[in-house]
């Protein structure tokens, strides 16, 4: 049988374990694909004289995208070089010449996915993305696949594993954001420049991709409200221990009556919640769906080999559809019309931390407010603060919808009682 010749845009940490899994499970993957022989043809790098991580014979090392991208020879493109243009536009000429296209790249794809996967549809080849969400767990075939015969109507995803890093240590270790920032510098978990982790855009762009999937519906980045960790204070996360809660930077993707909201936000998650366990630089993904109820699913969201293992496992699917001649079948396409959620119809319960006049009739004035915009309260706490003759209050909310939420914040930068609305979180479970 004629080999099938895969050509790599891209060496690096991903394309590292890409080579090695396809090297060392070659005997497994062939009886995984009716004995297809998978070859690597040519492999892309900027650098042609850097040290690599993984043995390759030099002959297959290019500098030259059209040696893997024109390269008549080669049946598929697994792009792990990152980066948006360039990748978009490699892709597109690739699958231009009738290749499949296995892609890691969750920048590209929440980005430029619909022109992408427009382009393999009139090619009539395969575009699999697996990799890009929450690297190693299986997410994307999940909810393709797995979840096809049910209606999802929240996602909720811990899918960014530096941020996840920071906020675990700060909760265990009682450290402060700049701290735990630069140690995991220090360490190389968090990137030097780390806005796109901290400030919720690369989380944004994995919620993109996976509420797209889960409600049919074509999300844009754009519609996707984000809110970072730069602002998470160790004290914010002592008070939610004292009351039960882990905070976590979550990406919330909810579908009600065919309305959808999708957001990333730090948000409080009661203990008792699976979520609020997922610890470190690992991910998880909590999907919900009408017929099957709760699920969740835990593992490595990045890393040579996990972010690999998705990356080889979207290579045997589009080899299978080569071998079955069912290529390019279009197995995904949005077929609902967007409809956004307006600020009315997104509930949730709310954690406030405000620091007040410490005297009386305070509390009377707060929660007047709260009535007047009909947010109900579960519990509230005051606390003598140490450091000043403020009180500290918090308040956890009832289900509240967040134009009545916005209401309430508004009125409160208004009242003289209270001196500063310290923090307002999401609260989930
Ligand atoms: P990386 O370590 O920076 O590797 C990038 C590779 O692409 C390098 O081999 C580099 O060549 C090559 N490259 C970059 N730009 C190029 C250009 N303009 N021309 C030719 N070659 C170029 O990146 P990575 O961490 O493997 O990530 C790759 C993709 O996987 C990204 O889309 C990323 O978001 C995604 N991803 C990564 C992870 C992870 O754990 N790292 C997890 C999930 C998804 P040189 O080696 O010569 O520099
Ligand atoms: N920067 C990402 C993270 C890498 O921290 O999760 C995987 O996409």
């Amino acid at each position: 049988m004629k080999p099938i010749k895969v050509g790599l845009l891209g060496l690096g940490t991903v394309g590292t374990g890409v080579v090695r899994i396809i090297e060392g499970h070659q005997e497994d993957l062939q009886r995984k694909t009716a004995s297809a022989q998978i070859s690597i043809e040519k492999i892309l790098v900027q650098n042609l004289e850097k040290e690599r991580t993984v043995y390759v014979n030099r002959d297959l090392l290019t500098d030259q995208a059209e040696d893997v991208i024109a390269n008549s020879e080669i049946d598929i493109v697994i792009e792990v070089m990152g980066g948006v243009e360039l990748a978009r536009a490699y892709i597109l000429e690739a699958l231009e010449r009738g290749k499949h296209v296995v892609t890691a790249n969750k920048d590209l794809m929440a980005l430029h996915g619909p022109e992408i996967l427009a382009k393999a549809a009139e090619k009539g080849c395969d575009v699999f993305y697996e990799a890009s969400v929450a690297g190693g767990i299986p997410i994307i075939r999940t909810l393709i696949d797995g979840f096809s015969s049910d209606r999802i109507t929240k996602i909720m995803g811990i899918v960014n594993g530096t941020t996840n890093y920071i906020l675990t240590k700060m909760s265990q270790e009682g450290a402060a954001y700049a701290d735990v920032l630069k140690e995991a510098q220090d360490l190389g978990y968090a990137e030097a420049d780390p806005t796109s982790d901290v400030e919720g855009l690369d989380a944004a762009r994995k919620m993109t991709i996976l509420s797209t999937l889960g409600f049919n519906s074509s999300v844009d980045l754009k519609d996707v409200e984000v809110k970072g960790i730069s602002q998470v204070t160790k004290e914010d996360i002592a008070y939610g221990k004292q009351l039960g809660y882990e905070v976590k930077l979550l990406g919330i993707a909810e579908s009600q009556d065919d309305h959808i909201s999708v957001s990333v936000q730090p948000t409080m998650v009661k203990k008792s919640h699976p979520l609020s366990a997922v610890n470190g630089v690992f991910n998880a993904v909590y999907v919900y769906g009408e017929a099957v109820g709760e699920t969740m699913f835990y593992g490595p969201g990045a890393g040579t080999m996990p972010t690999a293992t998705s990356v080889v496992a979207d290579l045997v699917a589009v080899i299978r559809n080569m071998q079955a001649g069912v290529s390019g079948r279009e197995i995904f396409k949005p077929y609902k019309e967007k409809k956004l959620k307006t600020d009315e119809q997104i509930s949730s319960k709310y954690f406030l931390l405000l620091h007040v006049d410490d005297k009386a009739g305070v509390l009377a004035k707060i929660t007047q407010v709260f009535s007047q915009y009909d947010v109900s309260l579960e519990s509230v706490l005051q606390h003598p603060n140490q450091h000043n003759p403020d009180a500290e209050i918090i308040i956890i909310t009832h289900g509240a919808n967040r134009a009545s939420m916005n209401n309430v914040i508004a009125e409160f930068d208004r009242l003289d009682v209270i001196r500063s609305i310290k923090s307002v979180y999401r609260v989930e479970g």
